[in-house]
Parts: C-alpha cells; sequence; structure tokens
C-alpha cells in the first residue's frame, strides 16, 4: 500500500501578525508551504501529498504549486480546499486519498523545516505495526497547568513532572483506516477541533507511540521563528 501525507495549510496564521495566510508566506524566497510539501516528498516513501488549501483559495494555491514543481514525478500533489479548523481541513484531506493508500502522514504546513530523517522515521514505526506514531522532543521549559484569567495573576493548579512531558512535532503518521475511524467518530465534535490527531485516535482507545523529534521540525507561529526558519535554511545553504 502507498504512503501519503495530508498538509494542513487552511490556516490564517494570525499569531504570526498581519499578512498573507501563513503557509504563503516565504521562507528564503520560497513560500513556507513549498517548503513543506517539499519535505514530505522528500521521503521515498511518500509517493503522494495532499495539500489542505483555505475554503476559497485552492486555486491560488494549486497555481503557487505550479510555480514551485517538485524535482523528478515520483510524488503526486493533489490541492484540496479546508475547512474552518485544523480537524475539518485534515478530514477533508482524507477523502482524497484513494484506496490503496495505507499509511497516512499529517504534517503542519506551518512545519516546514521538517528533516526526511524524522518523516522516514515516523513512517518505518507505522510500517513496523504502530498505529499512531508523533515525533515529539523533551521540554526546555517547566511546564504549569493554571486557571486561565484574563484579569490579574493566574492561580497555578499543578506542575506535571517535566521529564515524563514531550512536545509534539509533524509528520504523525498513521494507519489510515485508524486515523479514518477517529476523524469519522469525532467529526460532529463541537468547539476549536483537536489540535493533534494522535490525541482523536488515542480518544478512541489505539495506543500511540512517540520516536525522536527534531529542533528543526519546529512550528513557524510567531514572529520570532521567522528569524530562526530564515537562520536555518541560510545554514543550509551555506
Ligand atoms: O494554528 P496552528 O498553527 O495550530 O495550525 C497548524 C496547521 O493547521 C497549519 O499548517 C494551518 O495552516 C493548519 N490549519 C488548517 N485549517 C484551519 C486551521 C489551521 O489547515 N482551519
Amino acid at each position: 500500500a502507498r504512503t501519503a501525507a495530508v498538509i494542513p495549510a487552511a490556516g490564517r496564521g494570525v499569531r504570526l501578525g498581519p499578512g498573507a495566510p501563513k503557509a504563503l508566506r516565504t521562507l528564503g524566497g520560497i513560500p513556507m508551504l513549498v517548503h513543506a510539501v517539499r519535505a514530505m516528498a522528500a521521503s521515498r516513501a511518500v509517493s503522494l501529498v495532499v495539500v489542505v488549501a483555505p475554503p476559497d483559495g485552492a486555486a491560488e494555491v494549486r497555481a503557487l504549486l505550479d510555480e514551485f514543481p517538485l524535482a523528478g514525478d515520483r510524488t503526486e500533489v493533489l490541492v484540496v480546499p479546508g475547512g474552518a479548523t485544523r480537524q475539518e481541513s485534515v478530514s477533508q484531506g482524507l477523502r482524497a486519498l484513494p484506496g490503496d493508500v495505507g499509511v497516512v502522514l499529517v504534517h503542519d504546513a506551518a512545519r516546514p523545516l521538517v528533516p526526511v530523517d524524522t518523516v522516514d522515521a515516523v513512517v518505518a514505526a507505522v510500517r513496523a505495526g504502530s498505529p499512531a506514531v508523533v515525533p515529539a522532543l523533551p521540554l526546555a521549559d517547566t511546564v504549569k497547568r493554571v486557571e486561565p484569567r484574563r484579569d490579574g495573576p493566574e492561580p497555578v493548579v499543578a506542575t506535571p513532572e517535566r521529564a515524563l512531558l514531550r512536545a509534539v512535532q509533524t509528520p504523525q503518521g498513521f494507519d489510515r483506516r485508524v486515523l479514518d475511524e477517529a476523524h469519522l467518530a469525532f467529526d460532529d465534535a463541537p468547539g476549536e477541533g483537536a489540535t493533534d490527531d494522535a490525541g482523536m485516535v488515542e480518544r478512541l482507545g489505539f495506543p500511540v507511540v512517540v520516536v525522536p523529534g527534531h529542533e528543526e521540525a519546529f512550528k513557524v507561529t510567531r514572529p520570532l521563528d521567522l528569524v530562526l526558519a530564515e537562520a536555518v535554511i541560510a545554514r543550509r545553504r551555506a
């Protein structure tokens, strides 16, 4: 069975500040989304990439990807329109997968610089029999659970033991049937939707395992992350 990657890229990226949708911002002169597609296509395992565009932006995203074609023709790239939440966008991407796809990666467009070794490690762990695999790193910061407040200091409720925590990255890898099932089960779930696909699979009761992530798989969220991403690209080109 084939391995495909779904890239949700329908977010507006408000935390990054004003400007174009996040995935279309350039890093080293190349749109973030193009970096993300290349990062997935770099894995020999991946033969299909489904990009989930903003609901009204599929044509624009298709045109952009055609401007930056992949080297070689080993990887097919589809573009589908997304939804209001990340979860809906991933669901739209899953619906576009052909029947012969057995392993699915879900990768944030906002993690443009993930190294191919990380992608391959996730695919390998799924192929070895884990239904859900997430790359993750230990935390540098201590984490507090708080009672959220808008006005004034927030009371601390708990301090989880840092050594037991991991910061989760993407691509997250899945047995395709398991991820389909999770998205079907939570399709009508209210609220903001899941921020993490493995979390949905976990709620269904499937085991989820962690493999080592990579510092360069960080998520470009805030303005400082753009500075870091530019520095990583400059170092790679040097
Ligand atoms: O907002 P956040 O940084 O968690 O977004 C993670 C990824 O989900 C980004 O690649 C973003 O484009 C995507 N997303 C999406 N559809 C939405 C919201 C976010 O595809 N409605």
